[in-house]
């Protein structure tokens, strides 16, 4: 097997590793079976990343083994050219081949200028464009035919593609007899609508722009009309060109070249921001290289590369050509931004406006030097629009600082165990009906939906534990107008909840009863309740016991909260600045009575740092933040798994590590080297067998119970 395991993210990126006569065959038939679905389809099982390192692996193998080179290699022809069609070019249709750095470039360079005997003094700097070449050949200044590349040499006429080609006009401003060469592609939204007007004629989507364009431009009667875009970016004479124009075109620079062919009307990327420049110095080459490249994310077409070109004839002349690609232009390739990875599912998540946004949750995979994992999806329709289905091979594009975004799934990847998307039929906030009837769904409690959620969540069992007030019920609250947020449901009166539907004396009595316990938690739920961002139960806590009020917690700077563990600049900038916000919430719960301390701990005052830990917010490693020797847990790390008993069953796991802290332990939920102790239930499993693996004490829950005893009855 060759090996494609290492995908780092840029072009230069390993070349496939190639080690025999058997990986040799089986990487050349991979490689020729991808390019010729390519150029059949347009569709390719390998993403360009792939296929460039298959062949450069292919290549690095021939190097060292020139006899075995097979006559089907990619590396033979003319690159990508897979088929040939019927219509011979009048001259070769040459490829280009790559530098990928800064000193590759300097070095070839030099080495057209060996070439040329002299220094070449003008450069063309223009953007690689990412498409298909085509030569459009013009005979009296009409669009007589259109050729593809094919191998090179003869191309396929693709002639019933004119009049959908943006920038080929089929007349141009003068009879001139010329063939003018650029790249034919899909702009983003020529791309969204051919795929908009496809997946509507029941077809598949393109899986990206330029597979989209090789789709369509072979495509002949279809229902529908799909639109392309060209760049010029060459010119040559044509029998019947005339003496005048076949000598300049022979003989003008190559920007004049691109000037005239403008000058006909037809399209050149000089209208775009990565406009081709002729420059004379490495320097100011590069310079260009890299605002190009950084341009790339904003532009509306793909670009994979930047093409550098002697714009004199004569150096050209001089420098020549070979039977791959000519020795006067390179294409300096940029890193691949596109990569072929798995849908896993779709995230659903609702924004401050209860608008329900898709999210799509990806296999991890290297794009542009990162990992990508999410992509945006903008909304359900987008998702039937494209067809995505839960277990999709979808291509994923990123470049820059841009969110990812899936351009479409592979179809022809599709295994058939691929899931429709799973679309909510509630809101995954709050639990009420969506509102579908634009393309954005919405919460129909809009901006409400928050307070929902957010109440429903203080109202939870691991915060205030209010009995009583589930989802339902908070929702009839909030669409009373009688709760806005937590705050509000200390000032219920009976009479209001009476008027409620389906409230009757007896529940009534028992929500205000539930509510005024809830009065009572100690600061480490109350402050959980807050749902300061970057801090769940955990944190909550070690913050209570750290600070011990809600005064001295509000008191603090960012400086005096990285003190507690596992608070970093980050969180602690985060939190001051959440609880600057939350201040009017804050002055409402001290208000209506609302218990502001945390039993048993006492705040020793800036400076103190106590317990090292783990930074998160969940329950692994929370640092105690009793008193030094105050409990009898003091200095242990206690996991609990399997179902408690005796004194300890109705605790949830949340009031089991609240119980731990208090009695001077730190929490965990894994159990490690650091364990000191696991207290095992019935039905415990892997922790167990690893605890006992490591030697690590091992207590039932009634020996636990009787540990701790002098804490149980504060448990909450
Ligand atoms: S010049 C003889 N200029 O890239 C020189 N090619 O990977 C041939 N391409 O076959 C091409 N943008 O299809 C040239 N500004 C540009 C280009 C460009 C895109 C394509 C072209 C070529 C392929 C090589």
């Amino acid at each position: 097997m060759f090996d494609m395991t290492t995908s780092p993210a840029v072009a230069a990126a390993p070349a496939a590793v190639v080690t025999d006569a058997a990986a040799y065959a089986e990487a050349v038939e991979t490689a020729t079976r991808a390019a010729a679905a390519y150029y059949a389809t347009g569709e390719s099982p390998l993403d360009d990343d792939a296929y460039d390192r298959l062949v450069r692996g292919i290549a690095a193998y021939e190097q060292g083994h020139p006899d075995e080179t097979s006559p089907v290699s990619p590396t033979g022809k003319v690159a990508g050219g897979a088929v040939s069609g019927d219509v011979a070019h009048t001259v070769p249709m040459l490829s280009l081949d790559n530098v990928f750095s800064a000193e590759q470039l300097v070095a070839w360079m030099a080495s057209v200028e060996r070439r040329t005997g002299r220094p070449v003094e003008e450069w063309s700097v223009e953007p690689k464009l990412d498409g298909l070449a085509i030569a459009a050949r013009y005979e009296q200044g009409r669009l007589t035919r259109l050729v593809t590349r094919g191998d090179g040499t003869a191309g396929e006429d693709v002639s019933h593609a004119i009049g959908t080609i943006v920038g080929l006009p089929r007349q141009l401003t003068e009879p001139a007899t010329l063939e003018i060469r650029g790249e034919v592609l899909m702009t983003d939204e020529q791309f969204e609508q051919a795929n908009a007007a496809r997946t509507g004629h029941g077809g598949a989507p393109f899986a990206n722009p330029r597979n989209g364009a090789a789709g369509s431009l072979r495509a002949k009667d279809r229902e529908y009309r799909v639109e392309m875009t060209f760049f010029g970016y060459g010119a040559l004479a044509l029998p019947g060109s005339g003496a005048e124009l076949a000598a300049g075109l022979g003989e003008w620079a190559h920007s004049r070249v691109m000037r005239h062919v403008a000058g006909l009307g037809v399209h050149t990327a000089d209208s775009t921001p990565v406009a081709p420049r002729t420059l004379t110095k490495a320097a100011e080459i590069q310079d260009r290289i890299d605002e190009i490249a950084a341009a790339r994310p904003e532009l509306p077409f793909g670009i994979d590369g930047i093409v550098i070109k002697a714009d004199r004839a004569e150096d050209q002349t001089a420098a020549g050509s070979g039977s791959r690609a000519p020795r006067w232009a390179i294409a300096y390739k940029l890193p691949a931004v596109e990569k072929v990875t798995t849908l896993l599912g779709v995230e659903w998540n609702v924004g401050r406006t209860g608008i329900i946004a898709p999210r799509a949750v990806l296999e991890p995979v290297e794009i542009d030097g990162s990992t990508v994992t999410y992509a945006t999806l903008h909304n359900p329709a987008d998702i039937t629009r494209r067809d995505l289905r839960t277990g999709d091979r979808v291509m994923v594009y990123k470049a820059g600082d841009i969110i990812p975004r899936i351009e479409a799934p592979v179809a022809h990847l599709r295994t058939g165990a691929e899931q429709p998307v799973v679309f909510p039929e509630v809101c995954p906030q709050c639990g009420s009906a969506i509102d579908t009837s634009e393309q954005r769904w919405r919460c129909v409690r809009g901006r409400d939906c928050h307070a929902v959620a957010s109440v429903s969540y203080a109202a939870g069992r691991d915060q205030l534990d209010i009995e009583g007030l589930g989802t339902t019920r908070v929702v009839q609250l909030v669409d009373a107008g009688l709760v806005r947020d937590f705050a509000d449901l200390f000032g219920l009166t009976r009479e209001q909840l009476l008027g409620l539907d389906r409230m009757g004396e007896t529940s009534t009595d028992n929500l205000l009863a539930a509510i005024a316990a809830a009065r009572t938690r100690p600061l480490s739920r109350v402050f959980c309740a807050l749902g300061v961002r970057g801090t769940g139960r955990s944190m909550s806590r070690r913050i209570a016991r750290h600070f011990a009020t809600m005064e001295h917690i509000r008191a603090a700077d960012a400086e005096a909260l990285q003190q507690v563990d596992g608070i970093g600049v980050e969180k602690a900038r985060t939190v001051v600045a959440e609880l600057a916000e939350l201040a009017p919430l804050i002055d409402r719960l001290t208000a209506a009575g609302v218990n502001m301390s945390e039993p048993g701990a006492t705040y020793q005052g800036a400076g103190t740092v106590l317990g090292t830990g783990p930074e998160g917010d969940d329950d692994s490693g929370a640092p105690m933040q009793t008193a030094p020797g105050a409990g009898p847990l003091y200095g242990m790390t206690v996991v609990v798994t399997g179902a408690m008993t005796g004194a300890l069953e109705k605790l949830s796991r949340n009031q089991m590590n609240e119980l731990i802290e208090r009695a001077g332990g730190k929490s965990s939920s894994s159990v490690s080297k650091r364990t000191s102790l696991l207290v095992a239930g019935a039905g415990a499993g892997s922790k167990r067998d690893k605890a006992e693996q490591l030697g690590t004490r091992i207590a039932a829950p009634d020996e636990f119970a009787a540990m701790v005893a002098d804490f149980l009855d504060t448990a909450v």
